[in-house]
């Protein structure tokens, strides 16, 4: 890295959170985390000041916009400036969209979508006054095309596409960049904690995976050289491909492969 970033990242307390501060702290960054579990947070704190960067550890809800506002001061006041949001908290849900109650999905909407908002929205302050910034935003390979049983959880992550969509429009020509981030299925907490939302054991659908710092090497890549649409996984942007040219095709390709039903 050549110059030392300040980065702020959503969500930092397990997996690609995790794994991308202390990825950018082998470089020397500055890294801002938050999440809900401060215990958690703090040893990913101990962990990127190992590793060679500078931590602030701050514990925070995305679904309040009092707890993005004072993560983004916080940043500034330390670093004296803020270079990066990566936008990445989140959870997922599985089941038929007449499985998951309203209340899975409106907390799914809270955190997915709104967190991001909240988030986004809190540091592009920062980054209009300074004149450069960068919205990283992490979704999903399922933000680009929908899988069964993974409805409300997609569209959260639809919903994230477009908003960064609309921004990136917004912000073209100027030193204000945004990038979306489209995983596949990635080894993290994040089956744990679908398991527990769900109610029943989900166990991984078929199709590619990855390890959490495939994706944070494909995050630190897009600080370095900003491009709009980041596939850690090179062959998941086929699918995005394949779903443009012959949709009905692909629904028949990720019903076959896809999640079954899971009650
Ligand atoms: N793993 C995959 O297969 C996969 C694939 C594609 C995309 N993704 C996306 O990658 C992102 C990270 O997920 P992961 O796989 O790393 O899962 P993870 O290991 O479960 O990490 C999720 C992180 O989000 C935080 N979080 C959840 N709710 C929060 C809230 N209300 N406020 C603040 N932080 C909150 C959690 O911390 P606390 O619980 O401590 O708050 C945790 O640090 C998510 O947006 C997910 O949708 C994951």
């Amino acid at each position: 890295m050549a110059t030392r970033r300040v980065v702020a990242i959503t969500g930092a307390s397990s997996g690609i959170g995790r794994a991308t501060a202390l990825r950018l702290a082998r470089n020397g960054a500055a890294v801002a985390i938050c999440a809900r579990r401060a215990d958690r947070l703090e040893r990913v704190a101990a962990e990127i000041a190992a590793a060679g960067g500078e931590p602030l550890a701050i514990a925070a809800d995305v679904t309040r916009e009092a707890d993005m506002e004072q993560f983004v001061a916080g940043a500034v006041e330390r670093f004296g400036r803020l270079d990066v949001m990566v936008c990445n908290a989140g959870f997922g849900v599985a089941g038929a969209i007449d499985e998951i109650a309203p209340a899975q999905m409106q907390e799914l909407l809270d955190v997915n979508y709104t967190g991001t908002y909240l988030a986004a929205r809190a540091a592009l302050r920062v980054f209009r006054r300074q004149g450069h910034g960068h919205v990283i935003v992490v979704s999903s390979i399922v933000g680009k095309r929908g899988v069964p049983y993974m409805g409300a959880y997609a569209a959260t992550k639809f919903a994230q596409v477009g908003l960064a969509e609309c921004l990136r429009a917004e912000v073209a020509g100027s030193r204000i960049f945004v990038s979306v981030v489209y995983p596949v299925s990635t080894d993290t907490e994040f089956f744990d904690v679908m398991t527990e939302r769900t109610g029943v054991e989900v166990a991984r659908a078929f199709g590619p995976r990855q390890d959490a710092a495939t994706v944070a090497n494909a995050i630190a890549r897009a600080i370095e050289h900003p491009t709009p649409e980041v596939y850690p996984h090179f062959n998941s942007r086929f699918l995005v491909v394949l779903n443009a040219i012959a949709p009905g095709l692909t629904d028949r390709i990720v019903k076959r492969f896809g999640r079954k039903p899971i009650r």
